[in-house]
């Protein structure tokens, strides 16, 4: 199967300064020697506790940040130096922040994006429509998005993050704050773009979410690898796949 993602030996380090004069140096090992890779069509998680260095992950895999050390490739180039090549064909949404615009409809939002993107004017009605109705939000189209709930909006993020028709789209963190609900309808929405053909690598933290999502997955703890595989894989002889995850944190952390 073609692999989409690989990541070799991904390192990144932040450079922060403080004290008088900012003499005080400090560097933070956010991603410290990763590796895995992803296959077309797979939804592939990515876990860790806060600070494990998921997003800066993300942000490396998306051409947003470079990496410090190691090979980062995204549909076979690297995600420095050829970022040009990757841009047109992913994605990607971050769940805490809102990308779109509140004081206009989901359909103008999405009208706006698709002509940053180039789409042409007479595929635009059809392709936005197409859009609504994958992420349930046809019916609401013409409503402002401040009228929305927190879990519409996220939907519309997903929209937004549809609207170049990307091959991947990089989730971090798409259920955060949501309700039950809301939790469930975004899962719903995130197998139908693997039903699509689509690969989705995603952040959570929310682990029955990962076991009824998830192909495979990589755990990630203070910037390293503490498991790899499936879930049934990751859950071995654990009662459950929390169970499983707590002891590979604790086990790394005490
Ligand atoms: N811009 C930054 N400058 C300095 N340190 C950062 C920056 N962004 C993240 N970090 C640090 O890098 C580590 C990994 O962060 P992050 O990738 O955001 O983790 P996660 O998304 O898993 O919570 C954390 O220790 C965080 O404090
Ligand atoms: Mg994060």
């Amino acid at each position: 199967m073609e692999t989409v993602i690989e990541v070799k030996n991904l390192r990144r380090e932040y450079v922060t300064r403080r004290g008088i004069w900012k003499r005080e140096k400090r560097v933070v090992k956010a991603v410290d020697g990763i590796s895995f890779a992803v296959r077309r069509g797979e939804i592939f998680g990515l876990l860790g506790q806060n600070g494990a260095g998921k997003t800066t992950t993300i942000k490396m895999l998306t051409t947003l940040l470079a990496p410090t050390e190691g090979t980062c490739k995204v549909l076979g180039w690297n995600t420095f130096g050829e970022e040009k090549r990757i841009r047109a064909r992913i994605n990607f949404i971050f769940g805490g922040e809102l990308g779109i615009y509140r004081r206009l409809s989901a359909w103008d939002n999405l009208r706006y994006f698709s002509n940053l993107y180039l789409i042409p004017r007479r595929e635009q009605d059809a392709h936005i429509q197409k859009i609504l109705e994958l992420v349930d939000l046809a019916e609401r189209a013409d409503d402002l998005a401040e009228t929305y709930s927190k879990g519409m909006l996220q939907r519309l993020q997903i929209a937004r993050g549809l609207i170049n028709d990307p091959e991947i789209l990089f989730m971090d963190e798409p259920t955060v704050g949501l309700d039950p609900v809301g939790a469930r309808m975004l899962r719903d929405i995130i197998r139908r773009l693997k039903e699509q053909g689509k690969t989705v690598l995603v952040t959570t933290h929310n682990l029955a979410e990962v076991e009824e999502l998830c192909d495979r997955l990589v755990i990630i703890n203070k910037g390293k690898v503490v498991a790899r595989g499936t879930p049934a894989e990751i859950k071995g002889g654990a009662e459950t796949l929390e169970d499983a995850y707590v002891k590979l944190i604790e086990g790394v952390n005490v």
